[in-house]
Formats: structure tokens, C-alpha cells, sequence
């Protein structure tokens, strides 16, 4: 089990996510984004439980979305100056994530507000966080190094 998932799971009920110190990939930018997006998935944790929750979470993904795409367009503009040699299949992940966001964003305009909606709500952060925390720990190395290690 993962460290970060708290009592065996990955997002609380609630969606709340919590950002550790060890998820930094050495990058100030890109930590700086990954942070931003702990935050954002907190931000709309609390808009759910507000007045109007189905459009609080259509007006969050219009933004998520948009700041989601410009951090994937910066990483990979960042790792291209590394040796990473995982890009393309990376690059790949950030394109399927993206489409899934839009996806979402879709579902949220389409559907009502029920328990299904906001599972898939809490799915699509936990691959959003794992990749964060997965995937993207996988270039950490080549940051440090500013080349092959
Ligand atoms: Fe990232
Ligand atoms: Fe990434």
C-alpha cells in the first residue's frame, strides 16, 4: 500500500487529497502545479458539499481542465530538455488524462448530480493523483541529473 493512501484509500469519501513533501519532483514549476492541483481537487471537495454542487464542479472542470493541459504542455516541454527517455510514452498518458478530464466534463453537463457522477469524479482524481505520484516520479532522476543517470 501506498503511503499516501490513508486507511486503504487512494481520495477520502470526501475527495480530499493531502500533498507530502515526498511527491516533489525537484522541479519548482512543475511542484508548484502538482501542489495547485492537490489544492484544486480540495477546493472542489468543499464546493460538493455546498448550495450548488453540480455547477460548482462544471465551473471547476472548465478551469481544471484548461491548467491541466498547460501543465502537461510545460512538463513535457521541461522533460524534452532532459534525457528522459519515457517522453512519448508519457506524453501518451498526459493525452488519455486529458480526454478523460473532457469526458467528465461532458458527464457533468449531460447528467444530473448523483452517487455515480461523484464516484466517477473520485476515479478520475485517483488516476489524476496517480500519475502525479506515479508515473511522474518516474522522471524525477533525469530532472536532478539534467541527464541520463
Ligand atoms: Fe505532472
Ligand atoms: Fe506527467
Amino acid at each position: 500500500m501506498h503511503s499516501w493512501m490513508a486507511g486503504g484509500h487512494m481520495v477520502s469519501g470526501d475527495l480530499r487529497v493531502h500533498w507530502k513533501d515526498s511527491f516533489a519532483v525537484g522541479d519548482p514549476t512543475i511542484d508548484a502545479q502538482h501542489k495547485a492541483f492537490f489544492e484544486d481537487i480540495n477546493r472542489l471537495a468543499e464546493a460538493l458539499d455546498g448550495d450548488a454542487p453540480h455547477q460548482a464542479a462544471i465551473t471547476f472542470y472548465r478551469a481544471f481542465r484548461r491548467d491541466l493541459a498547460r501543465h502537461f504542455r510545460e512538463e513535457e516541454e521541461i522533460l524534452q530538455a532532459t534525457g528522459f527517455p519515457d517522453l512519448s510514452a508519457h506524453g501518451a498518458e498526459h493525452e488519455a488524462l486529458l480526454a478523460s478530464v473532457q469526458g467528465m466534463e461532458e458527464m457533468l453537463r449531460d447528467y444530473p448530480d448523483t452517487a455515480d457522477l461523484r464516484l466517477m469524479l473520485r476515479r478520475l482524481f485517483q488516476a489524476l493523483i496517480e500519475h502525479v505520484i506515479g508515473e511522474d516520479m518516474r522522471y524525477r532522476p533525469y530532472l536532478r541529473q539534467g541527464s541520463a543517470p
